[in-house]
């Protein structure tokens, strides 16, 4: 097997991480023995600064015929976060139609979680967030004028068939995992999106009789998100309420830069991308501390995609004999560099 990928840092720790992911995707093509033609492109907002946007012109074009992407993050303090679409992630996850966030919450051998007593055992769920509509659709508009009479406005939008599908995803998914479902939602105050997101994946829900369903607001998921972890197990979630428990998630799991994902169109029309489920960091960005495994997991499941199963397994394995052996960067507690955890990570393949 030859997979064409398509790799983009981003920018800041971006430009430390991927690379790790790359070598570690190496490292495994040549243990397991299939093989990855690479392209790299500059995209991001360092990309903006020099040529005024995001990405080159024809390059959505470019990347459709690539068969997965690796990506970092895009975002630079000195460039405004609120241009439309700035993020190229949102650009292409849209344009993909990668309307699958899917984003494992599960805590790594040898890592003490924040929440103390918590185990292996109570921290293995995974959030599914709906990755193309709902709050993020960038639907609206910002009126400043004069004090007081500035409005803003963003509509956020739900369709049937965008709810429908991610919701046959989830249950779908649950099915191979412990059979239970928790949308998590807010249907209480958002009274119309919300509501009709609750209808419509209920009556997914009542087409798989044998996986446990329930509805939750996302005000007591956050807390039982701390409390109760163990209850979860597919979390079917709303595309902002999925960004922000997802963080959260990451944290339960000892650190944000441990967060792995695919933004995932099951289909297969498109190409798929993996990022970690941090950002850009500029704040321990040129360092080389930044912790490389939310990247390295993401491209293990990158391969999980692409059907190489035995090296994505083989990765994760690296990964977890990587963490028990206490070779972490300092957001995880430990006192190694990004590139020593990524070696690590490299012998243990
Ligand atoms: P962030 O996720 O970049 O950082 C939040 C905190 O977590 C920081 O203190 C950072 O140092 C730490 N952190 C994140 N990843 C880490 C890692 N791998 N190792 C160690 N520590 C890590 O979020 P922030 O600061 O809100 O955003 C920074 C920039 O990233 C912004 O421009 C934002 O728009 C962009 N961003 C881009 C995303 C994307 O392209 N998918 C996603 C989220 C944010
Ligand atoms: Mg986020």
């Amino acid at each position: 097997k030859n997979y064409k990928i398509a790799v983009v840092n981003g920018d800041g720790i971006g430009h430390e991480i991927v690379p790790m992911g790359v070598e570690v995707l190496e490292a495994a093509s040549a243990k397991f023995g299939f093989k990855l033609a690479i392209t790299s492109f500059p995209f991001g907002a360092g990309y903006y600064q020099e040529h005024g946007d995001f990405m080159a012109e024809g390059a959505m074009e470019e990347l459709k015929s690539f068969d997965a992407i690796l990506f970092g993050a895009v975002g630079l303090p000195a460039v405004d976060d609120t241009l439309p679409f700035k993020l190229f992630t949102n650009k292409v996850r849209t344009a993909f139609k990668q309307y699958v966030n899917y984003r494992p919450v599960k805590l790594l051998d040898g890592i003490q979680s924040p929440l103390g007593t918590k185990t292996q055992a109570d921290i293995d769920f995974v959030v599914i967030r709906e990755n193309n509509e709902g709050e993020f659709v960038q639907n609206g508009r910002v009126m400043y004028g004069d004090e007081p009479h500035g409005f803003a406005t963003d509509t956020s939008l739900f369709t049937r068939v965008g709810i429908e599908r991610i919701a046959h995803y989830s249950f779908k998914l649950a099915r191979k995992r412990r059979s239970k479902v928790t949308n998590v939602t807010k249907s209480n105050t958002m009274i119309n999106t919300l509501a009709y997101w609750d209808r419509v994946i209920g009556e997914v829900a009542a087409q798989y009789p044998d996986v446990e369903y329930r509805k939750m607001y996302i005000d007591a998921a956050t807390a039982n998100f701390v409390l109760h972890p163990e209850y979860f197990d597919v979390v079917l979630t709303t595309n902002m309420l999925g960004d922000i428990l997802s963080d959260l998630g990451g944290a339960i799991m000892g650190s944000l830069g441990f967060g792995p994902s695919g933004n995932l169109n099951p289909e297969r029309t498109f190409p798929s991308m993996f990022e970690p489920i941090h950002g850009s960091a500029p704040d321990i960005a040129g360092k080389g501390i930044a912790n490389p495994i939310g990247q390295i997991w993401s491209a293990a499941i990158m391969l999980e995609h692409l059907g190489e199963q035995a090296a994505a397994d083989a990765i994760v394995a690296a990964i977890n004999q990587t963490t028990a052996a206490g070779v972490l960067t300092t957001d995880a507690g430990g006192t190694n560099s990004t590139k020593e955890v990524a070696q690590s990570i490299l012998k243990f393949l």
